[in-house]
């Protein structure tokens, strides 16, 4: 059966990789592993954040395959893909991470993108939880990386800007011809005096089936700025909206 796969979108420095890390380690925690955690994000954090080491990426596998595609070879390219594949996934504590980076030069997401999405498919069955930190925006949807989604999360924070750019993604999801189960709206940095009624007056009516939010937590923001990782420990303020959030995304 294909595992319940968990996508983690919205606005630049929203708080989608944080929350995304968050989720794997509270997945982890109440024994819903093993996660395959994926980073969609050509700009790659999620290793960084999760305080593992940056493995290879799908997009280093396109240059390979360029200079293979030079060479008559025996085995099919397709085969010698899928094994290629296979060893980029890193395996860490509950965990395996799957990074796919970003071409170089002025090339096109499109081949790697596609990659990206075949496999996806392929390890959906090998994994009961899968977790996506996606790029800012909204163009990976339109690109259809993620085509298939039981929850969708929309992370925002607590401004009217955050709020619109959540309420155009869950349009788009619904636009397009992609499967999203449930769209989970997430407020995430919301300050902790008087924060939780004044975002709620903020909040749109975009087409979320739940909303969560996520309190302001200094611990997380002094870790981003010492470059330190979203470990175990991380994040005890925003731990119970994690929870939520995470029981939100698997009902
Ligand atoms: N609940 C929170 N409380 C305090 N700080 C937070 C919280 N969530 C995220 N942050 C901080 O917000 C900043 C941006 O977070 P993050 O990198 O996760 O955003 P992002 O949406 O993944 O950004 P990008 O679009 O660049 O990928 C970081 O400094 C992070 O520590
Ligand atoms: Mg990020």
């Amino acid at each position: 059966m294909a595992g319940v796969l968990i996508a983690f979108s919205g606005k630049g420095g929203s708080g989608k990789t944080t929350l995304a890390s968050l989720m794997i380690r509270e997945l982890i925690r109440s024994g819903n592993k093993p996660v395959l955690a994926v980073d969609a994000d050509p700009n790659a954090t999620l290793a960084l954040m999760l305080g593992v080491p940056c493995p290879g990426t799908i997009a280093d596998l396109r240059d390979e395959m360029m200079e293979v595609a030079k060479k008559p070879s025996e085995i099919p390219k397709d085969r010698l893909m899928d094994r290629w594949l296979a060893e980029l996934l890193s395996e860490q504590t509950g965990f395996d991470l799957l990074t796919m980076g970003r071409p170089e030069g002025p090339q096109c997401y499109c081949y790697i993108n596609g990659l990206l999405r075949r496999y996806l498919k392929l390890l959906r069955d090998n994994y009961p939880y899968v977790v996506v930190d996606c790029e800012a925006g909204m163009e990976y949807l339109s690109r259809l990386t993620v085509d298939d989604a039981d929850a969708l999360v929309l992370v925002a924070e607590p401004t009217n800007v955050g709020l619109t750019t959540a309420e155009r993604i869950a349009e788009l999801s619904q636009a397009l011809p992609i499967r999203v189960r449930r769209r989970v709206l997430a407020v995430n940095k919301v300050p902790a005096s008087g924060g939780e009624a004044e975002s709620t007056e903020l909040f749109r009516p975009a087409p979320v089936q739940a909303v969560v939010q996520v309190p302001f937590d200094g611990d997380l923001a002094r870790r981003a700025s010492c470059g330190e990782a979203v470990d175990d420990a991380a994040g005890s303020a925003a731990r119970d909206a994690v929870v939520q959030l995470m029981r939100e995304c698997l009902s």
